[in-house]
């Protein structure tokens, strides 16, 4: 036994990078004044320097005491409680007497030296006993999104510039789309194929899905401003009663962030909206609405899984899952934009290595995708380790988004990845693709 206790495995090695590149990116997000970290930068939003005590916290609770809240952490309780994310809304946070940002620094680097202690002493087989830090490491990099988001929401002098440089795009028809023919596929994933998978996210299990068309890339910029031109906004029968309602309610008019004057405000740079880039910070009701314009729909979260991996001539014909839309490979440069340094998404077409079996791109990063689906547990779902990381949101006014943007890391990102949000929520860095009944 004791032989097995000093084993480092590929799988230790994958937590250890998972963890080291969540932490690289909150500490990229978060090198900044004090004054940045503690305000309020929207209602929607913590502070970020709440996020940041937050990711630590999470961390201690899971990975050093396993989950139990009573157990003895690294803060005191009073101080710990501010930091749970059930018990105070994002709004409030700020009139908590937070850690300040030093401590807070402080705290994490103790921690984490305890969890990577922990992860080598930890024996695994099938690296269901190392699950915990990966969950962890994905929480965090969860947090680091919606960091950025915060970062997108701020308003003052640019902190984190213009973004690395993407590949070009290449034209394509607003319409452009591609066939996924009719018939059975695996949705979801087990432990055994997807060790760091979520709950929501298991277990895999066959659907039989109707044939449609779904569009080979996210609706840009270009075709979105079409939309307003013609009056989009202006005409209730594209818009659910729901959406209407909402759309005058809020005044919508044309994406958050975006200006009558045809440019964008971007991380605190104003710019000409580009063209060919997929369009994001659209809400729900305005996706959908958009899609109607367009005479489609928005596809459900099945019929967009489907489209994203399974390739009908595996398995001698008979189909298979692939591990990403492409293939086997893991996520690179040159197949999708993930990882958040190029602040924006890449043009449509830019990834043509990047294609599902059916033809489809850019469905891994660039923007997430709105689906019609809420969110619902697959038949024989089992809550995890953290059992009110999905379960208390099932059934509630969500819908599902698919696919990560280009904020997202790659280590907590699958095809089977399910994200969701309020129907009205823009802040996220979230788009749509078209579908149709074929
Ligand atoms: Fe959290």
């Amino acid at each position: 036994m004791a032989d097995r206790t000093t084993e480092r495995t590929a799988l230790h090695e994958e937590a250890a990078r998972g963890l080291a590149d969540a932490r690289r990116r909150t500490e990229r997000l978060t090198d900044l004044d004090v004054a940045e970290l503690t305000a309020q930068h929207s209602p929607l939003m913590s502070p970020l320097v709440w996020d940041l005590a937050h990711i630590g916290q999470q961390e201690d609770l899971w990975l050093l005491r396993g989950g139990n809240p009573l157990a003895q952490g690294r803060l005191s309780a009073d101080v710990e409680r501010l930091y749970d994310a059930f018990e105070h809304p994002r709004a409030t946070r700020v009139h908590l007497p937070l850690l300040g940002a030093d401590e807070a620094r402080g705290y994490l680097a103790d921690v984490r030296g305890r969890v990577l202690d922990g992860l080598d002493a930890t024996p695994t087989t099938d690296g269901s006993e190392l699950f915990a830090f990966s969950m962890v490491a994905q929480h965090e990099q969860q947090h680091v999104e919606t960091m950025t988001a915060t970062h997108q929401l701020r308003r003052g002098e640019p902190l984190l510039g213009h973004g690395a440089p993407l590949p070009a795009g290449r034209a394509l028809p607003d319409d452009d789309s591609v066939l996924v023919g009719a018939g059975e596929f695996v949705l979801g994933v087990d432990g055994t194929d997807e060790p760091w998978s979520l709950d929501n996210e298991r277990p895999a299990h066959v659907v039989d899905v109707p044939a449609f068309r779904i569009g080979r890339v996210p609706v840009t910029n270009a075709a979105w401003r079409r939309f307003v031109d013609a009056g989009g906004y202006d005409e209730p029968r594209w818009w659910s009663s729901r959406g209407w309602e909402h759309r005058v309610a809020a005044g919508l008019e044309r994406p958050l962030f975006w200006d009558a004057d045809g440019s964008r405000r971007r991380f605190g740079i104003v710019e000409e909206v580009p063209d060919d880039e997929p369009v994001q910070h659209v809400c729900f009701f305005e996706a959908e609405a958009y899609a109607a314009w367009a005479g489609a729909r928005l596809p459900t979260e099945v019929e967009w899984e489907k489209a994203c991996v399974w390739d009908p001539a595996l398995d001698e014909g008979r189909g298979g899952r692939r591990r990403w839309p492409w293939g086997s490979a893991d996520p690179s440069a040159s197949l999708a934009n993930l990882g958040g340094d190029a602040l924006r998404p890449a043009p449509a077409g830019a990834y043509p290595a990047g294609a599902s079996a059916y033809g489809a791109e850019q469905m891994i990063g660039d923007v997430w995708e709105w689906t019609s689906s809420g969110f619902e547990p697959w038949p024989g779902f089992t809550p995890m380790l953290y059992a009110d990381y999905s379960a208390p949101f099932f059934g509630g006014d969500y819908r599902v988004m698919r696919g990560g943007s280009w904020a997202v890391g790659a280590p907590s990102l699958r095809p089977s990845f399910r994200n969701w949000d309020h129907p009205v929520r823009r802040q996220v860095f979230c788009g749509l693709r078209l579908a149709w009944d074929a």
